[in-house]
């Protein structure tokens, strides 16, 4: 996959893709990232690449010219046409069913603001996707994208050492993800449940998924209106009601 960022702040990006899984994936080859200062591609003399809102009002808006600039000599660079991604408050909420269908594309183009608003006609004619990733107001979209990428990387094929790893994160399942424990069995009189050392794993299946259910109904249980429960779930559900 590649992965193109446009931002003003270049230098917020190497700490984040020069570390760990995300740095890994690229010296495996799985993902190249290459992040741009989109001001260089402004055609104004002073490489201006915001301007004051027709109407009037607060703040600054990104002009079309060095976004649609940049992304087009992007676009044509590469052999497959990009995923062209916005970051923006305004956005779909991004969700891990997205990840899964980003980490499916072989390349990814992300837009980010800061402190400026978009011309509209950045958002109408050049972004496939609006994307926000939380009901809340950052400083701009870098954050946000790097959250984005960081999700979508740890899904491509071998960037985790194990493959089955984030089969059961929470949400890909569509639940939350179960209690987990290591050694020591008794750490300061704090047990694990006698069911994960008993060997018997159609048990510690069945102690997983009602774990995962519990937390669901305590923590999210707005997840099930998505989640197609089973009779046994159900009945725990009912059981679970009733404590
Ligand atoms: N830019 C500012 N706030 C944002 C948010 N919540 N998500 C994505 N991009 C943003």
């Amino acid at each position: 996959m590649k992965i193109d960022v446009l931002t003003l702040f270049p230098n917020m990006f190497s700490g984040v893709f020069g570390e760990s899984i995300l740095q890994k994936a690229q010296d495996k080859g799985a993902v190249t990232y290459d992040v741009h200062d989109f001001r260089e591609y402004s055609t104004h003399k002073h490489r201006k690449v915001d301007d004051y809102p027709y109407g009037g009002g607060a703040g600054m808006v990104l002009t079309p010219q060095p976004l649609f600039d940049a992304i087009e000599k992007l676009t044509n660079e590469g052999e497959t046409k990009p995923r062209v991604v916005l970051m923006c408050p305004q956005g779909e909420r991004y969700t891990q069913s997205k990840a899964e269908q980003f980490a499916k594309e072989e390349h990814l183009i992300f837009v980010c603001g800061h402190y400026e608003g978009y011309d509209e006609r950045i958002r109408e004619h050049l972004v496939t996707d609006e994307v926000s990733i939380g009901d809340y107001v950052l400083t701009g979209g870098e954050l946000a994208s790097m959250v984005v990428i960081d999700s979508v990387v740890r899904l491509l094929p071998q960037v985790l050492g194990n493959e089955v790893s984030h089969q059961d994160d929470s949400y890909s399942s569509g639940l939350l993800e179960h209690p987990q424990y290591t050694r020591p069995a008794n750490f300061r009189g704090m047990t694990v449940p006698e069911v994960l050392l008993s060997g018997n794993h159609a048990k510690i299946d069945e102690w997983r998924r009602q774990q995962s259910l519990k937390r669901t109904y305590h923590r999210r249980p707005d997840l099930f209106d998505e989640y197609p429960l089973s009779d046994k779930d159900k009945d725990y559900l009912e059981q679970l009601e009733k404590e």
